[in-house]
């Protein structure tokens, strides 16, 4: 993919000073540009056998069920002209139910759920569709500023065909109060832009009495990029 076809007011800057890690992690130098070519140069494929059977569900790996709101979440993902991207690598991580996660710098006090590690990874299928069961993630309280809390959300990172193709965005819930302080998702430049981080509640895609359903698409290019780098 090719930066030049993402309006500049779709993704956050890489600085956002209210989004206080930007302070430090931002650029100082001038960036340096990459040759137009080497968006095209292929990396090596992911072997088929890197995603396993059940990787893409996230509930089945423990001795018993993940606590929490079980959800099915779908998605396609799509170039500018709405043509499907195929075989992609797409990763998801994220917190338990109670917002904490498995992972050895979350020091937050919600307790770890030892039947939920929160890492899941397939690819799109021939229509660039993906599929996830998961627990809907907990928020959780961080340190950017006094009282902060991180809005629900799922982080992505999909993977093209060429090393600089990785791409990591977040996803959100519908309705979440916390959107309105988040920094991170402030950070967006545009309004309609960071609406498109939200899923829909997507009843037909659950399974009746077991789990609620989300849809998730994103776009890689164009107009109606989703936002990415956050
Ligand atoms: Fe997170």
């Amino acid at each position: 993919m090719n930066d030049m076809t993402r309006p500049g007011d779709i993704d956050p800057p890489y600085l956002y000073p209210d989004y206080r890690s930007t302070r430090l992690r931002s650029p100082k130098e001038a960036l340096v540009a990459l040759p137009e070519r080497s968006f095209d140069i292929p990396g090596p494929l992911v072997p088929r056998g890197f995603v396993k059977n059940g990787d893409n569900d996230l509930t089945v790996h423990g001795r018993s069920a993940p606590l929490g709101e079980k959800m099915i979440l779908v998605g396609r993902v799509t170039d500018e002209d709405g043509k499907p991207v195929r075989d992609s690598l797409v990763e998801i991580w994220q917190a338990n139910a109670s917002g904490r996660y498995h992972h050895p710098g979350d020091n937050h006090e919600a307790p770890l759920d030892p039947n939920f590690h929160g890492i899941g990874r397939t690819f799109t299928d021939s229509q660039g569709m993906y599929r996830f069961v998961t627990i809907k993630p907990g928020s959780y309280p961080w340190q950017n500023h006094p009282f902060a809390w991180r809005p629900q959300h799922i982080h992505f990172s999909l993977l093209g065909n060429a090393p600089v193709q990785r791409l990591i965005t977040q996803m959100y819930f519908p309705g979440d109060p916390l959107l309105a302080i988040d920094p991170v998702y402030q950070s967006i430049p545009d309004a309609k832009a960071r609406e498109r981080l939200i899923c829909s509640q997507h009843l037909e895609t659950g399974i009746e009495m077991i789990a609620l359903g989300y849809q998730f698409d994103i776009v890689l290019a164009g107009a109606k990029s989703t936002p990415m780098g956050i």
